[in-house]
């Protein structure tokens, strides 16, 4: 049993307690009248004797509500016992600083363990520059990623401080810091929503243009916009329906979304194929070119794209320097590199052009749709330009259906249409035709039964007059807007409901799960 059944127990216990002593104060007054009526007692020794039973009764009320929060107050000494055992937890101090990110990052004499008298990081000191690129690197368990951890203030340092500009980080603003630092970590979070959810997580604010351009520049945006529902596309649970490398993307994408000042990129993973990882890298230094960049990496032709190195040892910096002097020195750096400097036939800087991200967006209504012989397909005519045989497709079919990306035959993308209402009624229609071949959205004329199972929703409904069994394996998977639900099913088929055009009957099935 647990504590608040034992709680609810002792409440009912109670409640029943009271209500006994109510009939019984109740009987007496009436057995007391009779004796009184008939002379056997006094009035007033009725009254005295009712009134030592409520005597008892305050008492009793006291014992019983003792007993019923003897639960409650266990778990609240659980829960002091808890903080007393807690470590010190990161505070944010009153009146936390908010200084320029663009300056000196400080480790002075920096000691710090997980465990106490397990020191990781032994008395290190460095220093960056703004604006610097720096390689972190080592073997595994060295300390490279508990540098990182302790920039973002996951932990505080045991001894020694870290500043940025001259200022303890202790003493800035912990949002602000971690705003303004962005980590992609060895093991990127994908959260089990829909890809724009994934890319837009913690800035839920931004517009589908900000999305779409931080997608470029990680190269996905290509990959998004085939997916069925493009942007709208469920990642499935921890990513599971994406990729190692566009999982990694997509982190990426999301920290580049923030716009901070200092990059730390904690070791792109190595299943990436290697065009992939070239276009991910050479899209790092493009987007880090004004900001700090601390790279941890065992990669040695990205380490070597970096002004500076810094070797870590056992939780000891060891050697320090520009890549290619290290190289010369043959060191500790040269040591750890070996194999990956033998294997090099010349020292090659990766492709460093800066390929400016390219959004055609139109946002006016000058725009001109015609049908062509192919259903799935328009002409567009904008700026006296006529565009033939494009392919119209939602971007954002749930989260913002008047978004619209217009393609050719090969997916090379033409405009990106923000709100294609605007258009004249004809062009519109044109468009709606067209885009319903592209993405589509099948539509439910009405719900006969809804059960709940667990976490899924079973939806038995009518479509083209055929009776079918839908299931929808997550309420995240469903989309309740003002004049229609949109939902996907457990093959990825995504479905409506236009409210206004159900009978009564569905209507009242809808009620359960809305
Ligand atoms: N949360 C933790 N609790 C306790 N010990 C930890 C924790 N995280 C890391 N460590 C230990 O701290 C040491 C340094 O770990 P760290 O993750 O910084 O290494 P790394 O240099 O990033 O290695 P890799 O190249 O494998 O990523 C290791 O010995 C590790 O076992
Ligand atoms: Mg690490």
């Amino acid at each position: 049993m647990t504590d608040t059944q034992v709680g609810k127990l002792i409440a009912v216990r109670g409640e029943l307690l009271f209500l006994i002593i109510d009939l019984i104060t109740v009987f007496i007054w009436y057995m007391g009248g009779i004796f009184v009526i008939n002379n056997l007692i006094k009035l007033g020794i009725l009254v005295a004797f009712v009134n030592y039973i409520l005597y008892i009764y305050g008492p009793l009320q006291t014992f019983e509500r003792f007993f019923r929060d003897i639960p409650e107050a266990l778990v609240s000494a659980e829960r002091i016992l808890e903080l007393l055992e807690d470590k010190p937890k990161i505070l944010n101090k009153e009146n936390a600083k908010k200084p320029n990110m663009l300056d000196e990052i400080k480790f002075v004499n920096v000691t710090f363990g997980y465990e106490p008298g397990f020191p990781v990081l032994k008395n290190i000191s460095f220093t960056i520059k703004p604006k610097e690129k720096v390689a972190i690197v080592g073997k595994n368990g060295a300390g490279k990623t508990t540098i990182a951890k302790l920039l973002l203030r996951f932990y505080d340092v045991n001894d020694g401080e870290i500043l940025i500009g001259n200022i303890n980080i202790k003493d800035i603003d912990l949002t602000y810091l971690r705003e303004k630092i962005s980590y992609l970590s060895q093991e990127p979070e994908i959260f089990n929503n829909t890809i724009r959810y994934n890319i837009s997580y913690g800035n839920q604010n931004v517009n589908e243009i900000e999305i779409i351009r931080v997608c470029k520049i990680v190269n996905i945006h290509d990959d998004i916009v085939k997916l069925p529902f493009a942007y709208d596309t469920p990642a499935g649970e921890g990513g599971s329906k994406l990729s190692e490398g566009q999982r990694q993307k997509i982190s990426i994408a999301r920290n580049l979304i923030k716009n901070p000042d200092i990059f730390i990129f904690d070791e792109l993973t190595s299943n990436i194929d290697s065009k992939s990882r070239e276009q991910i890298f050479s899209s790092i230094l493009n987007i880090s070119k004004d900001k700090t960049l601390i790279y941890i990496s065992h990669n040695l032709s990205e380490v070597l794209n970096m002004d500076r190195v810094i070797v870590v040892e056992d939780g000891r910096i060891i050697e320090e320097g520009k890549p290619d002097e290290l190289i010369k020195k043959k060191g500790k750096f040269y040591e750890l590199f070996k194999n990956q400097i033998e294997n090099m036939e010349k020292i090659e800087n990766i492709n460093q052009k800066s390929e400016l991200v390219n959004l055609n967006i139109i946002k006016d209504k000058n725009i001109i749709i015609e049908p062509t012989n192919r259903p799935s397909r328009v002409n567009v005519i904008y700026n006296g330009t006529k565009y033939e045989n494009l392919m119209p497709k939602l971007l954002f079919p749930i989260s913002n259906p008047k978004f619209v990306g217009f393609y050719d035959d090969n997916f090379n993308e033409i405009f990106l249409l923000e709100d294609y209402t605007i258009l004249d009624e004809n062009s519109k229609k044109i468009l709606e035709n067209a885009i319903k071949y592209n993405s589509i959205i099948y539509k439910i004329e009405k719900i006969k039964k809804i059960n709940i199972e667990g976490g899924s929703i079973l939806l038995n409904a009518l479509m083209n007059n055929k009776e079918l069994e839908i299931k929808i394996i997550s309420p995240e998977n469903l989309f309740i807007f003002e004049d229609k639900i949109l939902f996907i099913d457990e093959n990825d088929n995504l479905y409506q409901i236009i409210l206004k055009d159900l009978d009564k009957r569905s209507l009242k099935e809808l009620n359960k799960i809305v």
